[in-house]
């Protein structure tokens, strides 16, 4: 496994539309796994291919004390309710800001065995479903600051 260079703003990769997974083979399961131990190393709580200069549609999330999840070609089914959070991003360094999240989401992706799945989060993992699918349409949670005053050096 290895630690790969995190790509941040202004790299277009963040900005691309990410293409879908077709094969899960081995190189993906590497890539996979060289994710997982860059999120860890950042430290970061989820992380999208995209930010790792690859335009594929495989998101890992790794809550506290939570196993971690992979997310390869990962669709919103279901969205409900809205709340105001801090968020931040690998990607956008130096910086946080106030945005809405979904209260609950539920998802659809493929697993590294290929196996289709649903996974629902409330708040947190909510939050963190929405931030790395939204990487893999090239959208980050600048995009969803209401005014200014929201965002903030940090
Ligand atoms: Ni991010």
């Amino acid at each position: 496994m290895a630690v790969l260079k995190i790509y941040a703003l202004p790299d277009p990769v963040l900005r691309q539309k990410a293409r879908r997974v077709t094969t899960i083979d081995s190189s993906i399961r590497r890539l996979i796994d060289d994710m997982i131990e860059t999120m860890r190393a950042a430290p970061g709580v989820g992380l999208a291919a995209p930010q790792i200069g690859v335009s594929l549609r495989i998101a890992v999330i790794e809550m506290p004390g939570e196993d971690t999840i992979t997310l390869i070609n990962p669709k919103i089914v279901k969205k409900e309710g809205e709340r105001v959070v801090k968020e931040a991003c690998l990607s956008v360094p130096g910086y946080q800001g106030e945005i809405k999240r979904s209260v609950r989401i539920k998802v659809r992706a493929r697993d590294k065995q290929g196996k289709e799945f649903h996974i629902r989060g409330e708040e947190l993992l909510a939050q963190a479903l929405e931030h790395e699918i939204d990487h893999l349409n090239g959208i980050l949670y600048i995009d969803h600051i209401e005014s200014p005053d929201k965002l903030e050096e940090v």
